[in-house]
């Protein structure tokens, strides 16, 4: 089968005036349809940038991007704008949702900025559909300040799940909850791969979050170190992945 998501030999570099960063080094991946995939390494090795062209939401200096079939890595403002609407979801580490809206209004609001009625038919359905996989049923009426932390999140969730996308992108989303907390977001995430055969990638640099997936890539400094194969397991012990990470250094 062919892989949905697929990049080949990224390079990135950052110009800070007279210095440059090199933020990728020559990054290859393939990502099959249903696949729950792990970006995994230490501060700065270049896991949100390589999420970022993944994505199509930033361009690479060479290499390209192949989403679907089709090359994402120079697209226009616009066209990414289009991709990131229709095709993927993003969570990141802060929930970025609407103070004022209600839990069910920021979950419709892909719907409403694309000029749809989010309360009626079947977008209500997929809305309703959606609070229920990320567990919030009966807190649809709250507003993000009447949620706990891991609920705010768990509507971030929703709101990236609600358009059907065909890759969920996710960017440390545990990363500022506590342990428990954090634990019902990789829960939420795990169930949307098993239920729906939702592809994900997800960037940590927690080897917890990253023991959910069915493989892990480690990153370090801007390359692709080392490739994990966990498979698809209901039990997401760490302890077979810190296992494989010490033999192999880290
Ligand atoms: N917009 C930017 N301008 C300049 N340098 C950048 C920019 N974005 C990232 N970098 C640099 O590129 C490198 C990789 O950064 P990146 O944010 O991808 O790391 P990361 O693995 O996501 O780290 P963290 O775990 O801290 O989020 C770092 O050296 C960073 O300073
Ligand atoms: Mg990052």
């Amino acid at each position: 089968m062919p892989a949905i998501l697929e990049a080949r030999d990224l390079t990135k570099q950052f110009d800070l005036g007279a210095t440059q960063v090199e933020a990728l080094r020559g990054v290859s991946l393939e990502v099959q349809a249903g696949e729950f995939l792990a970006l995994m390494g230490p501060s700065g090795s270049g896991k949100s940038t390589l999420l970022q062209l993944l994505a199509g939401l930033d361009r690479p200096t060479s290499g390209s991007v192949v989403f679907e079939g089709r090359d994402i890595s120079r697209l226009s403002d616009d066209e990414a704008t289009k991709l990131r609407r229709e095709r993927t979801g993003f969570v990141f580490q802060a929930f970025n949702l609407i103070p004022l809206l209600s839990v069910i209004e920021n979950i419709g609001l892909p719907f409403t900025i694309a000029g749809l009625d989010a309360g009626r038919g079947e977008l209500r359905e997929r809305i309703r559909d959606v609070i229920s996989l990320v567990e919030l049923t009966g807190k649809e009426r709250h507003r993000p300040d009447q949620l706990s932390q891991g609920e705010q999140q768990r509507v971030a969730v929703a709101r990236a799940l609600v358009t059907k996308p065909s890759v969920l992108f996710a960017d440390e989303p545990t990363g500022n909850l506590d342990y428990t907390t954090g634990g019902e977001i990789l829960e939420a995430l795990w169930l949307t791969a098993e239920a729906s055969a939702q592809t994900i990638v997800l960037v940590t640099h927690d080897a917890r979050a990253a023991a959910y997936a069915d493989r892990v890539l480690v990153i370090g400094d801007g390359r692709i170190t080392d490739e994990i194969t966990l498979g698809r397991r209901q039990d997401h012990s760490a302890a077979p992945l810190i296992a494989r990470l010490a033999q192999i250094g880290l």
